[in-house]
């Protein structure tokens, strides 16, 4: 009987090798090397390189300009953020790893996407997780139409894809790619080497047959996929269904899309009564709350994600402190940039904060990195300490440089009329982002250096 080749496997960048180590040669990282038996091929490569022929190679290369261009027929997921973020919609023969904190709604959001595609695209709902009847409560709260959805419940890849493949389904979701097992291979469900090959069967199906396939997945701690990266190197689109601190909304974001930009942001709203996941369509009404009274330390800034541009609140509070290294903590903004716009705004803003200690805040439980709320956010600094409130019609955005420049950020336009759609009057931003025609109800104050945007704030009535 052949013997399965024994061999190591990198759980962090998926590289073999014939002997155990501590380290990684390739990516360095320490103890994530894991035993790996190889299936054994029955395959003969050499015969299958001569069958090929080397001489009909040629016949199998073109040249690019040669290559017809088919334009990717997508189908939409009738949920807008969904959408947004793979691009546009599912692409016939992708692999879609969905990934995410337990209790996010992974599976909520697959069966509702399912159900409601069902009804014109084949489509089978594979758990490896949950019974038929716990599948079958969750539809009826979420109040879905079930009678076009097929769904079963099995662990085992080569009776999945046997399923798939007599059922001629062309949408496919497997909850999750854990608690699947490939017969071939030995090892636990979730461990390095089933991981691996059950991923390489399912895209290879998806591939060879058009199917396209939602594969949910587990995260570590630190965010990635449980399992070896080459998951994610196989995968197609790669995204991350996150929970927005201490909220219902959650936060979908593609760290990998071969469809699409990695910058957009879709955001889904958890319904309190059913837990159905509903697309939030003008996020900014969320993060802004117009209603109370204006306080020191607040701003509004207006951010670009993606192709939309979302305002969003930002707060800060100074205060004096009595440890001779005051405090410094950021929540939903990097904290290494706030460090850096402390220094920033004592230097060229004239303004001692070194003995004071510092909290900023993105209100709504989001996490952003885009440099354009830099001016707001030194702007709620000031006005926190000065203990001067910033009226509630006011917005910024601008990023800040070292030398207190304050440079252009892109899409100015769109962000100035989504500040005068939602009502405000006055916008302090980099004078290269001034419009030549300004939307109606707002003024403009365009700004080149951190002085003339604490200036600015004098127009303040
Ligand atoms: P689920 O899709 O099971 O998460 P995942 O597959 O990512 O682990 O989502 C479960 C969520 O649904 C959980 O956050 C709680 C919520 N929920 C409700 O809002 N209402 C309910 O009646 C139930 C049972 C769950
Ligand atoms: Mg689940």
């Amino acid at each position: 009987m052949a013997k399965n080749k024994l061999s190591f496997v990198c759980i962090d960048c998926g590289d073999n090798f014939s002997k155990w180590q501590g380290q990684c040669d390739t990516c360095g990282a320490w103890n994530t090397l894991q035993e790996f038996k190889e299936p054994v091929q029955t395959r003969n490569t050499k015969s299958h390189s001569n069958q090929k022929g080397y001489s009909g190679a040629k016949e199998l290369v073109q040249k690019l300009s040669d290559v017809c261009l088919e334009e990717l027929p997508r189908f939409g997921t009738k949920n807008t953020e969904f959408d947004r973020v793979l691009g546009g919609g599912i692409v016939p023969g992708s692999v879609i790893l969905l990934a995410g904190t337990p209790g996010a709604g992974k599976s909520t959001l697959t069966l509702q996407t399912l159900c409601e595609l069902s009804q014109s695209i084949q489509s089978i709902y594979l758990s490896g997780e949950e019974s038929l009847s716990q599948i079958a409560m969750r539809a009826a709260r979420l109040k879905l139409p079930t009678q076009h959805l097929d769904i079963a419940a099995e662990t085992d890849v080569l009776a999945v894809l046997n399923m798939v493949s007599q059922l001629k389904s062309k949408l496919v979701v497997i909850d999750s790619l854990q608690s699947m097992y490939h017969p071939d291979v030995t090892g636990t469900p979730g461990g390095v080497t089933q991981l691996r090959e059950c991923a390489h069967a399912l895209t290879q199906y998806a591939k060879q047959n058009g199917v396209a396939m939602i594969v949910i997945c587990h995260t570590t701690k630190d965010g990635g996929v449980a399992g070896p990266r080459v998951v994610e190197h196989i995968a197609d689109v790669m995204m991350h269904l996150l929970v927005m601190e201490g909220s219902r909304f959650r936060e979908l974001r593609a760290q990998k899309n071969r469809f699409g930009s990695i910058n957009e942001l879709g955001i889904l709203a958890m319904m309190p009564d059913n837990g159905y996941l509903k697309a939030v369509t003008d996020p900014s009404a969320i993060f802004l709350n117009r209603s109370r009274q204006p306080h020191p330390g607040s701003m509004v800034a207006a951010l670009w994600e993606g192709s939309r541009s979302m305002l969003v609140e930002l707060q800060s509070l100074v205060v004096e402190s009595s440890q001779g290294n005051p405090r410094r903590l950021a929540v939903g903004l990097d904290q290494n940039r706030v460090n850096m716009l402390v220094a920033i705004l004592m230097r060229h803003g004239d303004l001692a904060i070194f003995d004071q200690e510092l909290y900023v805040n993105l209100v709504g439980g989001l996490k952003i990195s885009d440099p354009s709320t830099d001016l707001p956010l030194i702007l709620s600094m000031i006005s926190s300490f000065q203990n001067r409130a910033i009226p509630q019609d006011w917005l910024a955005f601008g990023e800040v440089g070292l030398s207190g420049e304050i440079r252009a950020t892109p899409s100015g336009l769109e962000r100035i009329r989504q500040a005068a759609q939602q009502g405000f009057c006055h916008c302090i931003c980099p004078k290269a982002n001034i419009p030549k025609t300004l939307p109606e109800g707002i003024k403009v104050y365009g700004v080149e250096t951190l002085v003339e945007a604490i200036d600015a704030l004098d127009h303040i009535a």
